[in-house]
């Protein structure tokens, strides 16, 4: 059993929104051992938004059915696993360019989804997905971050979704330590859940 671990969160081990998502992996590893976690640090990993060139040889693997070219293996990753963590701050309205960049890279044609009847039908194999995000204000209704990955998580196949947010972090008013101290505990019941669809048949 296999679960993607994908950190985009650019302030490395000063970010308050990985360590929250780090606490959920933990004890969804304690639950479950026996999963193998593959990580996407994007912080790190340098990966390329799409230009005209790139966009042409993706197009190209893509037919071949290529998934081992750098261009498609990113996807190869994701469809592959049965759950999904993705941990990214929200950042101007939604979250840092690092993230739309991994799914530009997660799309890929005949392997994470194909069109039938001119619609997209998601290929990726995981059963559930759950988004952590920590934010300066409140974002009200208008967390796009949320919003847009909940989309691709499902456009893509994975049926099941769920947020941890912590918000308000940054005002004047708060009280950090105290939202943190809710969300983790927010955070261990989203890692119950997953469990919970990881290992229902
Ligand atoms: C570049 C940048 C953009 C941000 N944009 C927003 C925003 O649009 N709305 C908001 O409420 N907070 C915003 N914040 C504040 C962060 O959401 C908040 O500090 C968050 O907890 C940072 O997470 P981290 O500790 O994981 O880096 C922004 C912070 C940075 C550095």
């Amino acid at each position: 059993m296999e679960l993607l671990f994908v950190n985009a969160c650019p302030r490395g081990k000063d970010s308050r929104t990985l360590a929250l998502a780090e606490h959920l992996l933990r004890h969804l590893q304690q639950k479950l051992p026996e999963l193998i976690i593959t990580r996407h640090d994007l912080p790190t990993m340098r990966l390329q938004p799409v230009n005209a060139r790139r966009l042409k040889r993706k197009e190209a693997l893509c037919d071949q059915r290529n998934w081992d070219d750098p261009l498609t293996a990113i996807g190869a990753d994701f469809q592959r696993a049965n759950a999904v963590i993705i941990a990214a701050p929200y950042w101007d309205l939604s979250f840092p360019s690092i993230l739309k960049t991994w799914v530009e890279n997660i799309w890929v044609r005949n392997l994470t989804f194909f069109y039938r009847d001119d619609k997209p039908v998601g290929l990726a194999k995981g059963k559930a997905a759950v988004y952590v995000t920590t934010a300066g204000s409140y974002t009200a209704k208008h967390d796009w971050g949320t919003l847009y990955i909940e989309d691709v998580m499902k456009t893509l196949g994975i049926p099941a979704f769920r947020a941890v947010k912590a918000e308000a972090l940054d005002l004047l008013s708060s009280d950090p330590e105290t939202i943190l101290t809710i969300a983790r505990t927010e955070a261990e019941s989203a890692a119950d859940w997953l469990r919970k669809r990881l290992t229902e048949e």
